[in-house]
């Protein structure tokens, strides 16, 4: 059984106007446990609003989502809540960490709702994902004293502590520059490997993109594989810029 599934998703908005914005207009993917995705398109296709439906912060206006062949639109908002803590693991382009708190706290505080065992070794787990990623030393930094990739790292220690099934990356390198992004999407890469958890990753950037197995381009509101192997040729822009237009 695939890890999730998406059938003929939709996703429309009312605006200010009245008018209705079709973001997503019947979206298929399939994903199994522990592969490695890359989606790229153009701004403003709808990417996020995606990425929000997968870690179920948003849901379909219609169409089916299934998670382990559950069907989430049916879950409860308790159930619905465990299962994004507990299965999802988000890495933003702005990094999002709580900037009164330290790296260690930031990377603990999703520990917070753990129970038994994990809840009582928090703080040692939390330690040991910061060494995984390379800031055993700053454990007691403010992110604000941190770089941007070092900011970023905090932030995939976070979303990896709890070892979530999926790791949804949106955008993970667009605020660093190509040589600590390129590191930054190498340890992710590795990270997710090592635990098995399956990555997808929203990108404008061809190094991160061409790390993935599989590559979708949005556009038009749909989903479509793309082949960004070398033969191909051109650059990520040409593919992404093949559109014809956003998704409205
Ligand atoms: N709740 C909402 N209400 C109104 N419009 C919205 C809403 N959510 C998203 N949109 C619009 O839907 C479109 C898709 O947004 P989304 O953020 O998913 O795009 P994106 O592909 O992630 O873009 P970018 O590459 O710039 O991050 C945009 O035009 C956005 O303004
Ligand atoms: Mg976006």
């Amino acid at each position: 059984m695939p890890l999730l599934e998406l059938h003929a998703v939709t996703r429309t908005v009312r605006l200010p106007d009245l008018s209705e914005l079709h973001i997503l207009r019947g979206v298929e993917l399939t994903v199994e446990a522990g592969e490695h995705i890359a989606i790229v398109g153009r701004s403003g296709t709808g990417k996020s609003t995606l990425l929000n439906i997968l870690g179920l912060l948003d849901s379909p206006s219609t169409g089916q989502y299934l998670l382990d062949g559950v069907d989430v639109g049916r879950l409860g908002g308790r159930r619905r809540a465990r299962r994004r803590g507990d299965d999802f693991g988000f890495v933003f382009q702005q990094f999002n960490l709580l900037p009164g708190r330290t790296a260690l706290e930031n990377v603990v505080a999703p520990l917070l709702y753990a129970r038994g065992r994990t809840f009582w070794r928090r703080t040692r787990i939390a330690a040991e994902m910061l060494d995984r990623v390379g800031l055993a030393d700053r454990l007691d930094s403010l992110p604000a004293r941190l770089s941007g990739g070092e900011q970023q790292r905090v932030a995939i220690a976070r979303a990896l502590v709890r070892e979530p099934r999926v790791i949804l990356a949106d955008e993970p390198t667009g605020a660093l520059d190509v040589d600590t992004g390129n590191e930054i999407v190498g340890m992710l890469d590795a990270i997710a490997t090592d635990t098995g958890a399956a990555l997808i990753a929203i990108t404008h950037d061809l190094a991160v993109a061409s790390r993935a197995r599989r590559h979708l381009r949005l556009g038009d509101g749909v989903l479509t594989p793309i082949d960004i192997a070398p033969r191909t040729g051109g650059t990520l822009e040409s593919l992404v810029g093949s559109d014809s237009a956003a998704a409205r």
